[in-house]
C-alpha cells in the first residue's frame, strides 16, 4: 500500500469510528470523553497532539481528569527506569477505576510497549488494557480504534489489540493533528537515532534514523504558518545528521535555511543535537540567522574521555569544549544546555571532576541532570562496575550545584535588557502574569493578559531570579 492509499484508508477508518462513538455517546447520554497522557520528550508530546487530533475527528471530547475519561491512551517513555515506574503507577490506579467503569477504554503506546518485557509485563499483568501500539505505527491509530471499538481483531489476551512493528518505512502525513499551542508547533524532521550510545534504549525502541523530505518538512511547516504557527521545533533524536540517506543533496544547515524562508515562521528551534555531527555550516547558519533562536541543546553525557568512549560518544572532552566554545565566540547570546548522565558503570572522582571542569569552562546557560539508568538489552547494563548508590547521590550533588553555579551566572548577564518574549501562556501561580520565553529559552514572566498570548513582544528584563526572568513590557 503507498502512503497515500494507506492515508486514505486512516481517514475512511476515522469515520466509521465517528459513527460508532456518536452511536456510543447518545446511548451513554453524553458524548465521550478521552485523555491523553504523555511522558517523556518532545517527540512523544508531537506524537499526542496527533493522537487527540484522530480522537477528536473520531468524536471524542478532551476530558481533563485522566480518571474520568471514557478512553485514556498513555503515550509512554522507557528512557530511565523511573519513567517506566510513573506509568505503571498509573496505570494501576486507571485499573482500579476501571474495575468499576468497564466500558472504559485503556491503551498504551509509546516508547515502553515497543519494549518486550515490558509489553509482556502489560499483557499480563494489567490485563484490563484493551490496546497497545507501539511507535511506528502512530499513523495506525485510526485503524486501531475501530478494533477495539468494534473488537474484531483480538490477537493477545482477552479483549486486548496489540500492534508492535520493528520497524517502518511508512511517512504518512495529513492525519489529523491536535495542537497544544496555535502559535507553536514542533515538526518531526527525522525518526529514529542510529547512534547507539552504550547506555540508551532509544535505537532499540523508535528504530533506525529516517529523514523526511524537505519539500515534506517545508509543506507542513508552510500549512502550520498559513494556521497562525509562529515558532517551530525541529526535532529529531541526532537532527545534525539530518538528510542522509535521503535521494536529495541536503544537510541540516541547508534544511534551516529553507525553514527560514517561509513567511510567518518567526522563530526556529530544534532538538537534540549530537556533538559529533555539528557542523561549522550550522554554525555560520545560525549566526547569520534572524529567526533561528539563540539556544543550542548540547548533550554532554560526561566531561570524561574516557567515559565518552565507553559511552560510544565519538568525542573527547577537549573536542566537546572546542566546539561549545566555538558556538560562543561566533555567536555570543547563544545559550548553551545539556544533559549529563551521572553513575554509569565505573564512574570515579576523577570523571566527575572531568564533568565540573567542563560545565566550568563552557559555563552551561542550563543542564539536565540524570541519574544512569541501567535499561536491559543496552550494552552498558551489562558492563562491570556498576557504581553504588550512594556515591552517586553524592557526585549527583556536586554536578548540579555546579551547573546551578554557571546557569545563575549565565541569566544574570542580560539583566536590564529589553529583549522580545513569545507569550506563551497566562502565570499559573499569578493570573496578573502572563509567561513567556525569550529567543535564549529563558522564561519571563510579566504583567499583561490573554491577548498577548501568540504574540511577540518587547520586554524590559527587570529581575533575574535565577532560572527566570521578572520583566515589564515596553
Ligand atoms: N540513564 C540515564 N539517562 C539517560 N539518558 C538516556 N539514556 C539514559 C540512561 N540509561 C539521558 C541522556 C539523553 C537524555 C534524553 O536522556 O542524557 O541525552
Ligand atoms: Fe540515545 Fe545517543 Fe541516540 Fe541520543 S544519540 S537517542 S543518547 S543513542
Amino acid at each position: 500500500m503507498t502512503d497515500k492509499e494507506e492515508l486514505a484508508r486512516q481517514l475512511e477508518c476515522i469515520k466509521v469510528a465517528a459513527k460508532i462513538v456518536s452511536e456510543r455517546s447518545e446511548k451513554a447520554g453524553h458524548a465521550l470523553t478521552y485523555h491523553v497522557t504523555t511522558f517523556g520528550c518532545q517527540m512523544n508530546a508531537r506524537d499526542s497532539e496527533k493522537l487527540a487530533g484522530v480522537l477528536e475527528a473520531a468524536g471524542f471530547l478532551y476530558e481533563e481528569d485522566e480518571l474520568s475519561a471514557d478512553l485514556v491512551l498513555y503515550n509512554t517513555c522507557t528512557v530511565r527506569d523511573n519513567a517506566n515506574q510513573k506509568f505503571f503507577g498509573h496505570l494501576g490506579s486507571l485499573g482500579a477505576v476501571k474495575k468499576n467503569r468497564p466500558d472504559m477504554i485503556i491503551g498504551v503506546c509509546g516508547c515502553l510497549s515497543q519494549e518486550k518485557s515490558a509489553r509482556e509485563k502489560i499483557l499480563t499483568s494489567y490485563s484490563f488494557v484493551d490496546l497497545v501500539f507501539g511507535t511506528h505505527n502512530v499513523f495506525d491509530l485510526p485503524r486501531l480504534l475501530v478494533a477495539v471499538l468494534t473488537r474484531e481483531v483480538t490477537k493477545g489476551k482477552g479483549h486486548i489489540v496489540t500492534e508492535i512493528w520493528e520497524d517502518t518505512d511508512k511517512v504518512v502525513e495529513d492525519i489529523p493533528v491536535k495542537r497544544n499551542y496555535k502559535f507553536k508547533s514542533g515538526v518531526n524532521i527525522m525518526f529514529g537515532c542510529n547512534n547507539f550510545c552504550s547506555y540508551c534504549i532509544v535505537p532499540y525502541v523508535r528504530g533506525r534514523e529516517r529523514s523526511r523530505t524537505s519539500d515534506d518538512i517545508i509543506q507542513e511547516i508552510q500549512k502550520l504558518a498559513a494556521d497562525g504557527v509562529k515558532e517551530v521545533m525541529l526535532l529529531g533524536q541526532n537532527v545534525n545528521s539530518y538528510g542522509r540517506g535521503l535521494d536529495e543533496e541536503i544537510s541540516f544547515a541547508k534544511l534551516l535555511q529553507k525553514v527560514e524562508k517561509i513567511d510567518g515562521i518567526e522563530r526556529i528551534r530544534f532538538m537534540t543535537s549530537h556533538p559529533k555531527d555539528l557542523s561549522d555550516e550550522l554554525i555560520e547558519v545560525m549566526a547569520g540567522s534572524d529567526k533561528i533562536c539563540r539556544h543550542i541543546h548540547l548533550p554532554l553525557q560526561s566531561g570524561s574521555s574516557r567515559i565518552l568512549a565507553s559511552m560510544n560518544r565519538h568525542y573527547t572532552k577537549e573536542q566537546y569544549i572546542e566546539l561549545a566554545l566555538k558556538i560562543r565566540e561566533r555567536i555570543p547570546d547563544i545559550a548553551i544546555t545539556t544533559d549529563i548522565i551521572i553513575g554509569y558503570p565505573t564512574e570515579d572522582e576523577s570523571d566527575i571532576a572531568d564533568t565540573i571542569d567542563v560545565i566550568e569552562k563552557v559555563s552551561f546557560d542550563g543542564a539536565f541532570t540524570f541519574i544512569y539508568s541501567k535499561r536491559t538489552g543496552t550494552p552498558a547494563a551489562s558492563m562491570e562496575g556498576q557504581v553504588p548508590e550512594e556515591k552517586v547521590k553524592v557526585f549527583f550533588d556536586r554536578v548540579l550545584a555546579k551547573v546551578q553555579e554557571t546557569s545563575v551566572k549565565r541569566a544574570g548577564l542580560i539583566e536590564g535588557k529589553t529583549m522580545d518574549v513569545l507569550v506563551e501562556d497566562i502565570n499559573r501561580q499569578d493570573p496578573a502574569l502572563v509567561t513567556g520565553r525569550l529567543s535564549n529559552n529563558l522564561n519571563v514572566h510579566f504583567p499583561g493578559d490573554a491577548s498577548l498570548i501568540g504574540q511577540i513582544v518587547p520586554v524590559k528584563l527587570k529581575e533575574c531570579k535565577g532560572f527566570y526572568y521578572l520583566g515589564e513590557k515596553n
